[in-house]
């Protein structure tokens, strides 16, 4: 990853983004798991999250940020929640894991579909995988982002980042890769509408993810290429009258539950 994470931006929009990762968990079945891990974790809270629903668990939070890990400090309980720093297209566990979860960390890497097979591999008998992805990849926030980091000023360094529209599974390809995994699989897709505060808040929003690596990469340039994309997310996404503004964000969802014999 070329740039490391903001966990202050990205947690602007903390309630947003912990609304998905409830609706996820909510979906797995599993009563009083042992090992549960959180691949991607994040800054922690919502892994510790996963502690407070299943309080007999020792839950693992994985993340290749140091930002991110430095961040998961205050989350951690010695002996119920740890952290620790792992790629996830390496990570193996130390042995069966009764949930696995990743929640909005899939889109960054590569041949997932791959990585997720592997992972439902992990499962113990019985045991739950659910993963979340953003499915915004054809959204004004990204299919601008991606018109300038193509525009001949800024590809040399930029092209390569631009988001493209096939990053990631649709419900239907989830559920092909975790049955092909012999899991017994439920997807689904939600819209959720964002109503944001405050002047260029969308801005403020991708500042927190998709936009980092990209201004990371243009160094000095990186100022006059974000005053043109704040300039196409106003009109994109124009603010109404009580100054807020509505950001549609479809997220892909999958739970899948492994038989009780292997
Ligand atoms: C959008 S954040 C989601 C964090 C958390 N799961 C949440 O829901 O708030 C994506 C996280 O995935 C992590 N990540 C991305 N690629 C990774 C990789 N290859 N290995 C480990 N962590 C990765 C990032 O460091 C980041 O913390």
């Amino acid at each position: 990853m070329p740039a490391d994470w903001s966990p202050p931006q990205y947690l602007r929009f903390a309630d947003e983004r912990a609304q998905p990762f409830r609706d996820l968990v909510s979906g797995i079945g599993e009563v009083d798991p042992a090992v549960v891990v959180d691949l991607g974790c994040g800054t922690g809270e919502l892994t510790a999250s996963l502690a407070a629903r299943w309080p007999g668990a020792r839950v693992t939070g994985v993340d290749s940020s140091a930002a991110m890990l430095a961040a998961t400090a205050e989350h951690a309980v010695p002996g119920q929640v740890t952290f620790e720093a792992a790629d996830l297209t390496t990570w193996t566990p130390a042995g069966p894991v009764d949930v696995l979860v990743s929640n909005a960390a899939l889109q960054w890497v590569p041949d997932h579909p791959r990585l997720v097979v592997e992972w439902a591999g992990a499962l113990a008998p019985g045991g739950w995988l659910a993963f979340q992805v953003p499915g915004n990849h054809a959204a004004p926030t990204h299919a601008l982002l991606a018109d300038l980091c193509r525009d001949p000023r800024w590809s040399d360094r930029a092209g390569a980042l631009a988001p493209t529209t096939d990053s990631v599974l649709d419900p239907a390809g989830c559920l092909g890769v975790l049955e092909s995994a012999g899991l017994a699989t439920r997807t689904w897709e939600t819209t959720y509408l964002h109503v944001l505060t405050g002047p260029d808040a969308v801005l403020g929003w991708v500042r927190g993810s998709v936009l980092r690596p990209v201004l990371a990469a243009l160094g000095d340039d990186a100022p006059g290429f974000e005053a043109e994309y704040a300039d196409a997310l106003r009109t994109a996404y124009p603010p109404r009258p009580d100054g807020t503004t509505l950001l549609p964000f479809r997220r892909v969802f999958a739970v899948g539950q492994r038989g009780t014999s292997r």
